[in-house]
């Protein structure tokens, strides 16, 4: 069996349906249950047998190691982590919580777990840490992608927070023979993502006729990846990835923001088209930049391509429009994302 952590989490969940769509190896899945983390996402596998839900902190040595001890795990994937750069920039704390001392705890676990395995249990075991391109910094227009070889250069405290977690995943192979796969991934999109984040807030604020929050000129460039392509590509290191090595993962599908939400308006035109006729991108709203704003992100997986044979199933635009359908064909599960909380969240970075 795997231990996956952050489980209920947008790609986490992806991966956990994913995983047991493939195969019929058990799952634990050890999450927090943040404001991120959503059962609900999991609802489809409440009877069945391969999947157990712990409720609990990555950093909880006690409970993470009684849950190795109890399951003996033949590799665990790592997903658990505070993820969206606007809350790190409002505060930083939890970023470094989870995402450098959790993953530290979440490694003493596994160490000492590791140190009591046979010499052929030990073979098996894999540690896969998942990880972000934001590690890399920014791009220039002109600048090749990302490769697994570029040095890191994190601008935000959620990506220097990343970068924290992946150095020590990296030391605990070096030093103590942990065998770690680390992936860096592009920007995710599709079923179960938080309205927090572009794609699905777009949707959100569209269908409820809210303005369109685009930050500064509109022109910052992302790789999008649909989240699935991501769990594929996650599976596939598993199998056969080289311990101790890191692989990007990444779409190849650059576009700016301004013509991500503007493609996004014209699928809700033609999908779910507006009282009155009018166009959803009347409701794009230029606002003020988020400080420290990558310019761009692009991954080369030319090394995940050659080794492994991943590619991405999904091309933007085909994905981009099964998330619209799934958006529309979900709204009970937005309804109950973007209720509480959430509304604070919103107040606090758009204000009213
Ligand atoms: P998310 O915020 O949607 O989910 C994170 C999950 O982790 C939640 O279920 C939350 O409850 C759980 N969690 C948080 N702190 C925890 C803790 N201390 N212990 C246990 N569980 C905890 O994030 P996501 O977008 O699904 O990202 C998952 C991972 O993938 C993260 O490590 C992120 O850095 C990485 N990543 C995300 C993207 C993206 O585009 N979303 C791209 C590349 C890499
Ligand atoms: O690159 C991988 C990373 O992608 C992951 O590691 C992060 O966990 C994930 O959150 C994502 O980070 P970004 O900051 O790129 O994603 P976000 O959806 O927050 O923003 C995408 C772009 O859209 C970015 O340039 C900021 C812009 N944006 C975002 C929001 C929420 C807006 O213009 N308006 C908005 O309201």
């Amino acid at each position: 069996m795997i231990i996956v952590t952050g489980g209920a989490g947008f790609i986490g969940s992806n991966f956990v349906l994913d995983w047991l769509a493939h195969c019929d190896e058990p799952v634990v899945n050890l999450d927090k249950l943040t404001y991120a983390g959503n059962l609900q996402n999991l609802e489809s596998l409440k009877s069945d047998q391969r999947h157990t839900f712990t409720r609990g902190d990555i950093g909880d040595s006690e409970l993470v190691s009684s849950l190795l001890r109890q399951h003996r795990p033949r590799a665990v994937v790592s997903f658990a982590a505070e993820s969206h750069v606007d809350r790190s920039i409002h505060g930083p704390g939890e970023f470094i919580a989870t995402n450098i001392v959790g993953t530290f705890r979440l490694l003493e676990s596994v160490r000492a777990y590791f140190s009591e395995l046979s010499t052929a249990e030990k073979q098996n075991f894999r540690l896969l840490h998942v990880s972000t391109d934001e590690v890399y910094g920014t791009l220039g227009p002109n600048d090749p992608a990302f490769r697994e070889d570029t040095a890191y250069a994190p601008n935000s405290p959620y990506s220097a927070s990343k970068a924290a977690s992946d150095h020590l995943v990296r030391a605990y192979h070096h030093t103590y023979g942990i065998p770690v796969l680390t992936t860096n991934c592009s920007n995710n999109y599709g079923p179960y993502h938080f309205p927090e984040k572009l794609i699905p807030l777009m949707i959100h604020n569209a269908l409820a006729g809210k303005p369109l929050p685009v930050y500064g000129d509109g022109q910052q460039v992302r790789d999008w990846l649909y989240v699935r392509d991501h769990c594929s590509g996650i599976r596939m290191v598993l199998e056969k990835g080289q311990v101790g090595e890191t692989y990007n993962i990444g779409g190849s599908s650059e576009r700016a923001n301004i013509d991500v939400v503007n493609l996004l308006c014209a699928t809700l035109d033609d999908l779910k088209p507006r009282a009155g006729g009018k166009s959803y991108s009347d409701l794009i709203t230029f606002v003020a930049d988020r400080p420290g704003h990558d310019r761009r992100y692009a991954v080369d997986t030319s090394k995940i391509q050659r080794e492994l044979g991943w590619r991405p199933s999904e091309t933007f635009e085909t994905g981009l429009r099964k998330t619209v359908e799934w958006f529309l064909a979900n709204q009970g599960w937005v309804k109950n994302v973007t209720s509480g909380a959430y509304r604070d969240w919103v107040k606090a970075q758009y204000g009213n």
